[in-house]
């Protein structure tokens, strides 16, 4: 079942040319991708992953998720980037909006993330929450040497083994982490805690599909099982090379929009929930395209909230940016619009609709309004926002960004620009090692 539609008829006129022209290298991109023949090729192993996921894989997740579900009221997931956007986007599309305000029930412990910043307050304030509270730790880091949740970790560690025992911890903690390498793994191999293995073929923002994602989706009770048959869906819609492949049409046009001087693609969505979804998306895209100088600016807006902030810019700044419009047909809720005998705030004209039909005119009337204020949109439908939609979108957004970078001439799967901050950070910090580093930085302070 076809859970996602791609619509471009309000983008393409906009770089018609381009577009034509680009049928060639969108083909030679997917080809690169299929054959395996292009830069990063060692990082693609999730191309095929959704169909190579075993069902003993998803079981076993199953299995220790309902294990922390049961001992647990908390479950924090320390990592960052895409050791934990790919998990909290699930989680927090198919959430209710205040979840994390109710109190945890039995067998239905709350998802909060730890290690994703160096927020004194905010760790310090999480430690505050959990004081007393049973809670379980899913650590997540490929390298196994990433700063902040390592930081995160040795903290809520401790705090774990000293409020249940050392003893009862272990079965508290899972580790999500390199086969081999990495002081995670070293860790989890002493102590003797449950791990799972990030893919070497699989870097960490494509990593959602596999336990990175998919252990703490299932702990915050969602089915991994129809959101990994999302992915084989799309995996097998988007398999071969056609003009009608919905991820060569989004790769081929969104190149096409830059290359007539779009430069910033703002994913827009109409729900609040999928929030969290576009920041997964940036850093999909953000990581993979921004590099030898070129590259799409990734940003996001939640309209229509945004557009009494962004709005203005959106309709009337620079004409350099372009809207990729995730739209949910349905919501999972009717709640309708009441009438009102004084009738003093004038919306008795919309008594007795569904307050997404006020949703969906508000997102009509921005696109005609933005197309003709010079951004190109393009719309992207999902049926509903479930497992299975999600499963496809993610897949979707993923071999296009392969797709998509290929066709810009880049590496999509390597982040070299990521290490300069750390490289400063360590130097600044006097990390052993880092003798040099820190003499030269020094001297230009
Ligand atoms: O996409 C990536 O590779 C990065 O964003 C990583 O996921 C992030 O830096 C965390 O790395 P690690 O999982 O090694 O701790």
């Amino acid at each position: 079942m076809k859970s996602i539609e791609i619509n471009i008829q309000d983008a393409v006129s906009f770089a018609e040319k381009q577009y034509k022209a680009n049928r060639t290298s969108a083909v030679e991109a997917m080809t690169t991708l299929h054959e395996g023949n292009g830069e990063g090729s060692d990082f693609l192993g999730w191309l095929h992953l959704p169909s190579s996921i075993s069902q003993e894989l998803i079981d076993r997740i199953n299995k220790t998720a309902a294990r922390l579900r049961e001992n647990c009221d908390y479950v924090v997931c320390i990592g960052i980037g895409g050791s934990y956007l790919g998990a909290k986007a699930v989680i927090s599309a198919l959430s209710d909006s205040f979840a994390d305000l109710y109190a945890p029930a039995p067998h239905n412990p709350k998802v909060l993330y730890a290690g994703q910043n160096i927020g004194e307050e905010y760790t310090a304030e999480l430690e505050k929450l959990l004081t007393g509270k049973k809670f379980g730790i899913i650590v997540i880091s490929k390298s196994g040497t990433t700063t902040e949740p390592a930081i995160a970790f040795r903290i809520f560690k401790e705090m774990l083994e000293n409020q249940a025992g050392k003893e009862a911890a272990k079965d508290l903690i899972v580790a999500v982490t390199d086969e081999k390498k990495g002081a995670l793994r070293t860790l989890a191999t002493q102590e003797g805690y449950e791990t799972y293995v990030i893919p070497d073929n699989v870097g960490g923002r494509f990593s959602v599909l596999t336990p990175v994602g998919l252990l703490p989706i299932a702990c915050a009770g969602f089915d991994i099982q129809k959101l990994v048959a999302g992915a084989v869906e799309m995996e097998n819609t988007a398999a071969h090379e056609s003009e009608e492949n919905p991820v060569e049409v989004y790769a081929r046009l969104r190149n096409a929009l830059y290359q007539s001087g779009k430069k910033i693609e703002i994913l827009v969505n109409f729900n609040p929930k999928l929030h969290y979804f576009a920041e997964w998306w940036k850093q999909l895209y953000g990581e993979s395209e921004g590099k030898d100088g070129k590259g799409i600016f990734p940003a996001a807006v939640d309209f229509t909230t945004d557009l009494h902030s962004m709005g203005q810019w959106i309709q009337e700044g620079e004409r350099t940016i372009f809207e990729t419009v995730l739209s949910v047909k349905k919501p999972a809720i009717t709640r309708r619009i009441p009438e009102d005998a004084a009738n003093l705030d004038g919306i008795n004209y919309l008594s007795g609709k569904r307050i997404d039909e006020v949703n969906k005119m508000a997102e009509l009337g921005t696109k005609i309004a933005h197309v003709d204020g010079g951004v190109p949109n393009i719309k992207i439908e999902l049926a509903k926002l479930d497992e299975h939609t999600l499963g496809q979108l993610i897949y979707f957004f993923e071999k296009a960004c392969g797709v998509s970078g290929y066709m810009l001439g880049i590496n999509p799967f390597n982040q070299p620009g990521v290490e300069a901050y750390k490289k400063n950070m360590f130097a600044l910090l006097e990390k052993p090692g880092y003798e040099k580093e820190t003499e030269a930085i020094k001297a230009k302070l």
